[in-house]
């Protein structure tokens, strides 16, 4: 651990140079670093908060309880910030553990805590139930897996959604496509939420782009550059994704979102359980995440 108070992190490299940063903040892994510690895989703004003010604008914020806005009408959820609690909670680094069996398969693991008496007084009154969550990063070579672990503490069933926020850091956004998709039923948040099927193998973009997929069968997204994979993104339990990127005129409107141009760099391909809710028992546990693998 380094840094103190809201700005603490947790950093791990293996001894083939690779690397990952996890602020104590929302878990939120800043930077994940991959061909020998040569490569920068994640996007964060320049203007991102790294000091517990406010969610970070870049990297993998985690989602939790709620995706978007909360529902209006009445749901549990309701009175929860928008993307809920776990991005803007401080959790507590559990511990790390490494396997070294040769230089090219080792990896390192760091798991992260999050449970209701970690909560601010706020969100535990928004969301009165009692849970607990353990979040494991591991770093490998050519990879960085990320698994949320829920549990329902409590007496009472509860229901959330999850997702993984990663913002990937691209070259020219006007090069990139996304494969893995087509077939599915998406909903556009751009055309007034209305209902799309994805009808050419390879999504471009050009232009603002917010669109979750769900329900999706295939176990794998692809990000290109160029027509070359440059990501793949495996969902492990978890069967819906959201593909974001603001352009131009969104970008300019958000503070915390520099440069302006800086939607160029960067993609969110963004796995998780957000359509409908996952509900969980006195007891029950869910555990969801994905495996992202750097092609280059
Ligand atoms: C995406 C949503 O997941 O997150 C978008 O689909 C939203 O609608 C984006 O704009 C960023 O959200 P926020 O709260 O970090 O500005």
């Amino acid at each position: 651990i380094s840094g103190s108070g809201a700005s603490s992190k947790v950093t791990a490299t293996l001894p083939s140079g690779e690397s990952v940063e996890v602020l104590l903040y929302g878990a939120t892994v800043t930077s994940w670093k991959s061909d020998g510690g040569k490569a920068e895989n994640l996007w964060v703004s320049e203007k991102a908060a790294l000091d517990g003010s406010k969610a970070v604008r870049g990297g993998i914020p985690v989602v939790f309880p709620v995706f978007g806005p909360p529902p209006k009408d009445g749901h549990p959820t309701s009175s929860l910030p928008q993307h809920g609690f776990g991005r803007t909670s401080r959790w507590e680094f559990l511990g790390k553990s490494t396997s070294e069996d040769a230089l090219d398969s080792s990896s390192v693991k760091l798991d992260f805590g999050l449970y209701t008496s970690g909560l601010t007084e706020d969100a535990r009154k928004a969301w009165p139930f009692d849970f607990g969550l353990v979040y494991s990063v591991t770093l490998s070579k050519d990879s960085l897996q990320t698994v949320i672990n829920v549990r329902n503490e409590g007496e009472s069933s509860f229901e959330f959604q999850f997702l993984l926020h990663t913002y990937f850091k691209i070259q020219d956004i006007s090069k990139v496509s996304i494969n893995g998709l087509l077939g599915v039923e998406y909903i556009d948040k751009v055309l007034n939420a209305s209902t799309h099927q994805q009808s050419d193998a390879s999504l471009t973009i050009t232009g603002e782009v917010d669109r979750v997929y769900a329900s999706i069968p295939q176990d794998t997204t692809t990000i290109l550059e160029s027509g070359t994979p440059r990501f793949d993104v495996v969902r492990d339990n978890l069967s819906d994704t959201v593909v974001w990127n603001p352009w131009i005129e969104k970008a300019k409107a958000m503070g915390d979102f520099s440069p302006d141009d800086g939607y160029k760099n960067m993609i969110c391909v963004e796995v998780g359980a957000v359509k409908g809710w996952q509900k969980l028992e006195k007891g029950e546990v869910f555990e969801g995440g994905q495996t992202i693998k750097s092609l280059l």
